[in-house]
């Protein structure tokens, strides 16, 4: 486990209330995988209180120069709270303490890369946040993903330039209809798992709760893996407070759970008790 001092390289502001922050930390971008996440100390106290840690998923990894080693690790934040806040009006050069790459990564062995043709992307919100590193993994790996991406309106639907980039199929909704189908984002994903033969397709899903649950119906419905990168909210993200547990189907007579920062935050979408969600 790597806890860090690294310095903030930039702050760019995506609109809507999102940021791109990039971190200048090569030991740690060494070791990340899809699906991880970054533990950040966004400031110093509240009202005489320490500030916990908040967890980031890692959206992507830069590199020194073109085929040199990773140095700086991106993520986007939305500036929903406290320590969101700090954390967007950082300046470059400011240093932040950063414990991680924390948390399972999704499931991508070499192997699996023979089974899987097709792998459906549905994110929703700042959950796309979780995905993109695993797109270009996927496409590395000889997968097509496709992107399913949701949001309430289009200035929600940030970094569409870096999927752009990656040549891959992306389909848009937005409770508006500003932009792709008008209503959520399982519509889409819906027609399109009617349309192809779903051998060899898998399924990856992050953003709110209820987008994952339908989700998770879908796989059910259509028989398709799925896993997904859950949010609970998290006091140490090392397995012993447990302040970020989430109810799994339990064998009928009592309830189990898991830890979102150690079984999680990736986890087969079949596990979790949808009808239960976390505080
Ligand atoms: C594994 C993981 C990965 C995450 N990745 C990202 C990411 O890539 N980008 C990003 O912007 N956010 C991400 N989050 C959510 C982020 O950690 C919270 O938004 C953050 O902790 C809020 O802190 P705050 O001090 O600004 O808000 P607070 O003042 O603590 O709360 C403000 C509001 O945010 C809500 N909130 C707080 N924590 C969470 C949470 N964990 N999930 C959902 N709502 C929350 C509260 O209910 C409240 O309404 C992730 C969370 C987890 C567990
Ligand atoms: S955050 Fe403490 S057990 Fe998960």
């Amino acid at each position: 486990m790597l806890d860090r001092r690294v310095k903030v390289k930039d702050v760019q502001s995506l609109g809507a209330a999102n940021y791109l922050v990039t971190l200048r930390s090569p030991e740690q971008a060494r070791r990340v995988k899809p699906g991880q996440f970054l533990m950040l100390k966004c400031g110093e106290e509240v009202d005489g209180n320490p500030l916990l840690r908040r967890p980031f998923s890692i959206l992507d990894i830069d590199h020194h120069g073109r085929g040199g080693s990773p140095a700086d690790i991106k993520i986007l934040v939305k500036d929903v709270g406290f320590g969101t806040h700090k954390l967007v009006h950082v300046q470059p050069g400011q240093e932040l303490f950063a414990l991680g790459p924390q948390g399972r990564p999704f499931q991508l062995a070499k192997e699996m890369a023979g089974e899987v043709r097709t792998a459906c992307l549905v994110a929703g919100g700042v959950g796309i946040a979780a995905l993109y590193l695993l797109a270009k993994d996927l496409i590395a790996l000889g997968v097509t993903p496709v992107l399913f991406y949701g949001a309430r309106t289009a200035r929600e639907l940030v970094l569409r330039d870096y999927f752009k980039r990656l040549r891959i199929r992306t389909c848009y909704a937005t409770e508006d209809g500003s932009m792709g189908t008008r209503g959520l984002v399982t519509a889409p994903l819906v027609r399109f798992l009617k349309e192809h033969h779903r051998e060899g397709v898998r399924m990856y899903a992050c953003g709110p709760w209820a987008m994952m649950r339908e989700t998770d119906k879908l796989a059910r419905q259509f028989s398709v893996p799925c896993e997904v990168s859950l949010e609970a909210r998290m006091g140490c993200s090392l397995g012993a407070c447990m302040g970020c547990v989430v109810r799994t189907r339990g064998d009928g007579s009592s309830a189990n759970y898991i830890r979102v920062c150690m079984e999680g935050p990736v986890i087969s979408s079949r596990l979790i008790d949808w009808d239960h969600p976390p505080l």
